[in-house]
């Protein structure tokens, strides 16, 4: 039996990729730029397999294009990038990794949190560029305190949990909001359920950890903006077009909220001339918040494992769109 085909977008890390390289007659993009969509379309013509990642548009175009396709294995927990319904169609099996990067991503919100609050960044520049003459003031880099304030969790799944069980640590009180009951955070870490609104109005830091869908797309707008406290920040490690940008924009700079943590931006890269990037009440970093190594490292594991284990006949573990099941059985297709 010849070893199934996979188009690998991008050097996945050695763990997995080492994995599914053993496995597979493997071709791997080699630069560290997406292919063209072009590309993967072509590529995806021959292959059994494709790995990709979260900036990899995999739509009916790809699906359409690739009669042999049967599983993307993605290296990321979002999938918004990949058209589920259009998988599902085609019988084709998606994959995510959850879990391995759930810690890993709610550190990040924290540090984004953390910087924001004690002004981290904007201290960091002060010292580097020579503004630092006088040795102590009062006044000199306030910030606002961590502990005892309220922050408020919009998503409360497996990464809104871990962002609120930190919290905890800082005697926080802890408001979320969700879809879902959730009772787990309340039960556990003594967290509060409370709509939207209120959570916006009552947060001293407000964190996202909703997945991006048609429901979650500009959730935070002008309107919900203006509910929040003129002191509060926001935070977004989740995906970027959760929020409205051009009214984040409007909020901050028109001073109605206080700062504004941003690892996610509508479109990724962000443009230079991105007008958030001129606010000094912001801190960004670019879509960073599972990069560590260990976590990279699992990630790509996990990547090469739901590959293996489809090709094995079994259902891979993250399958993200199980009614495929329905649609092309695993024993149609082994
Ligand atoms: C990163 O944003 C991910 O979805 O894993």
């Amino acid at each position: 039996m010849p070893k199934p085909r996979i188009y690998v977008t991008r050097m996945l890390p050695e763990r997995g990729l080492n994995v599914i390289k053993q496995h597979f007659d493997a071709e791997v993009w080699p630069e560290y730029a997406p292919p063209p969509k072009s590309t993967i379309i072509e590529k995806a013509r021959n292959c059994d397999a494709l790995a990709s990642l979260l900036s990899d548009k995999i739509d009916a175009e790809v699906f359409n294009a690739a009669p042999k396709l049967k599983i993307v294995s993605q290296l990321a927990v979002g999938f918004d990038n990949i058209d589920i319904p259009e998988a599902t169609k085609h019988g084709i099996y998606v994959t995510n990794t959850p879990e391995v990067l759930t810690d890993t991503t709610a550190d990040f919100a924290w540090a984004l949190l953390m910087a924001l609050a004690r002004r981290v960044v904007e201290a960091d520049r002060y010292v580097r560029g020579g503004q630092w003459k006088v040795a102590w003031h009062p006044a000199m880099f306030t910030g606002r305190d961590i502990y005892n304030a309220t922050i408020g969790i919009v998503g409360a799944g497996r990464i809104g949990y871990a962002v609120a069980k930190r919290a905890k640590g800082f005697n926080m009180k802890i408001l979320f909001y969700d879809v879902i009951p959730r009772p787990e955070m309340e039960k556990e870490l003594g967290a509060k359920k409370v709509d939207l609104d209120t959570l916006l109005r009552e947060s001293d830091f407000v964190t996202i950890h909703v997945p991006l869908m048609k429901e979650t797309h500009h959730l935070i707008n002008a309107d919900r903006l203006r509910l929040m406290k003129k002191t509060a920040y926001l935070i977004n490690n989740a995906r970027g077009p959760v929020i409205d940008e051009k009214a984040l924009y409007d909020a901050l700079k028109q001073g109605r909220i206080a700062g504004a943590g941003l690892d996610v931006f509508e479109q990724e890269s962000t443009p230079i001339d991105n007008p958030l990037l001129k606010l000094d009440n912001i801190v960004v970093a670019p879509h960073i918040s599972s990069a560590s190594l260990e976590t990279r490292s699992k990630m790509s594991e996990m990547v090469a494992d739901n590959l293996v284990a489809f090709f094995q006949g079994k259902q891979p573990p993250n399958l993200v769109n199980p009614d495929v099941m329905k649609v092309k059985p695993l024993s149609k297709l082994f």
